[in-house]
């Protein structure tokens, strides 16, 4: 059975500064296993990806001055494997499946691709999407490295 190394949380207010924070963070949690620069460079742009997210669409609605903010969960496995959660308690979205899908976007023509979801998947083992209408979004990654503590 896998046992957990180590944990991680953090609360950030939902702000386009906090991606790199949580970023580095995130950088910094890892480093412990290992990584390759690519594996490091994969989970950077794919936490990047889940909080811009946050940032861009969760909180979109929302009044002036109401609390806005992101929770990232981090946590690193003895079987090389690293997951982080990033949660919201915004607007949530109303169709997953349609919100994965490569293109599609409800952002601002010309600003937005849709291909955020698209990158995560493709820069991690999992991402698992988990989200209410009016309550909020949680996605997670998982990623398995391929140098960990376990070769050393
Ligand atoms: N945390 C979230 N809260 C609410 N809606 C979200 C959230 N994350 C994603 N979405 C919805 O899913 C859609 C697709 O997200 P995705 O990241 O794939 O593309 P995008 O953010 O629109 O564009 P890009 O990431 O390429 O700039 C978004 O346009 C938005 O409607
Ligand atoms: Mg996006």
């Amino acid at each position: 059975m896998k046992r957990i190394i180590n944990e991680m949380k953090l609360r950030l207010p939902s702000r386009s500064e906090n991606e790199g924070v949580a970023r580095s963070a995130v950088s910094a949690f890892v480093a412990e296993l290992n990584p390759t620069v690519e594996e490091l460079g994969d989970l950077r742009l794919a936490v990047s990806e889940a909080v811009t997210n946050c940032v861009v669409h969760a909180y979109r609605d929302r009044e002036e001055g109401a609390p806005a903010f992101i929770y990232i969960s981090a946590r690193i496995y003895d079987n090389k494997e690293v997951s982080v959660e990033i949660s919201d308690n915004g607007c949530g979205i109303e169709n997953v499946e349609l919100a994965r899908s490569p293109r599609y976007t409800t952002g601002e023509y010309g600003e937005r691709c849709g291909m955020g979801f698209l990158i995560m998947e493709n820069l991690c083992d999992l991402v698992t999407v988990k989200s209410r209408v009016g309550r909020g979004t949680t996605v997670l990654l998982r990623k398995y490295l391929s140098h960990g503590r376990c070769d050393e």
